[in-house]
């Protein structure tokens, strides 16, 4: 049985339950809205969030979840989507899920319009439906990243970022919003516990590996679904490269630099880039940060009972750094 599988046993109904409560929640009387909200939904994502939810609750209760887990999953896949259309739309990409983004197919405007709508549809099922408590949770990663992106884009025109700022950026750009599922799920089924703090943290750490791995993707020629080798071309300074410019020569460090700041746009000289980073070590360096926060996840994971919950969790935390797209 392939691993995704195998996660998804435990939440097999769950997730298919909500595959027909998410489509719901995205509908609309404007009939070219339900044109791309039938689009998105065909062409659908890992949906690792939803998966999150659903096996920190079950893991927390003790198998039994209720409609607040599915509407949190629901919410946090509404607001999961707005942030990859907004997202192609600020990194200029056209490619997404293996097929052309909604800004190449239906330009900027209506990309920028159609993740509005879909993140209104998530903060309102929340309100309609009285989820306070999980609101706040959402809002909060919602906020969160809306800096990240703009703290990269900040440091991106400087070219100045230090490893810690770049945690800074993950943390806040995907992590918070997977520390959200987690912390969502458990608040789903047991508010106002200590597990809602514990299982926030948790996510916040696989978030961080999640996005060092997508970064490491950047890197590579994979097949991924979406274009690789545009990190760089948008003047993005990730994990392998930080490293490299600390640890290289003045000459070769004003060269990486320049590179970046002059020559972004130049294929060739990318690939070279590219491949002094691997020389350098860079992407070791990032698999083994990556590593670590794995590990630390998996600690906090092991404080509790075993239960087919807990497994298939352990098998996502592996699944995020062993994944292919
Ligand atoms: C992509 O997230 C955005 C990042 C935070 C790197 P996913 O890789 O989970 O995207 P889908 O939903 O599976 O397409
Ligand atoms: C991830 O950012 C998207 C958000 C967290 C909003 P990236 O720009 O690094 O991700 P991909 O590679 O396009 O999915
Ligand atoms: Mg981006
Ligand atoms: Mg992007």
């Amino acid at each position: 049985m392939k691993i995704t599988e195998q996660i998804k046993q435990p939440i097999a109904a769950e997730m298919e339950l909500f595959e027909k409560k998410f489509y719901e929640a995205m509908s609309s009387k404007v009939a070219l809205l339900n044109r791309i909200t039938f689009y998105i939904v065909k062409r659908k994502g890992k949906q690792m969030r939803p998966m999150f939810v659903f096996l920190t609750a079950k893991m927390i209760s003790g198998g039994t979840i209720n409609e607040r887990s599915y509407r949190g999953a629901s919410v946090i896949e509404l607001i999961h989507t707005a942030t990859l259309v907004h997202d192609d739309v600020v990194d200029d990409s056209n490619r997404r899920r293996g097929f052309f983004s909604l800004n190449a197919l239906w330009k900027n405007k209506i990309a920028v319009l159609v993740g509005d709508f879909l993140l209104s549809k998530g903060l309102l099922l929340s309100i309609d439906h009285g989820d306070f408590d999980l609101l706040r949770i959402i809002s909060v990663a919602v906020r969160e990243m809306s800096e990240g992106e703009l703290l990269q884009i900040e440091k991106a025109r400087r070219l100045d970022i230090t490893e810690d700022v770049y945690y800074e950026i993950i943390r806040q750009k995907t992590a918070t919003l997977i520390a959200a599922c987690c912390s969502l799920g458990a608040a789903s089924v047991n508010p106002d516990s200590e597990d809602v703090e514990k299982m926030r943290r948790f996510g916040e750490l696989i978030g961080m590996a999640f996005q060092i791995k997508d970064d490491l993707f950047d890197y590579t020629e994979d097949s991924i679904g979406k274009p690789t080798g545009i990190d760089i071309k948008e003047q993005k300074m990730t994990l392998p490269l930080i490293y490299t410019l600390n640890n290289c020569t003045k000459q070769e460090k004003k060269w990486l630099i320049n590179s970046v700041k002059n020559h972004n746009k130049d294929k060739k000289r990318v690939k070279e880039v590219i491949a002094f980073v691997q020389n350098k070590g860079g992407l070791t360096y990032a698999e083994k940060r990556m590593g670590e926060y794995q590990q630390e996840a998996l600690e906090i994971l092991s404080t509790y009972p075993a239960s087919p919950y807990k497994d298939a969790l352990a098998l996502m935390v592996n699944y995020v750094i062993e994944r292919k797209i």
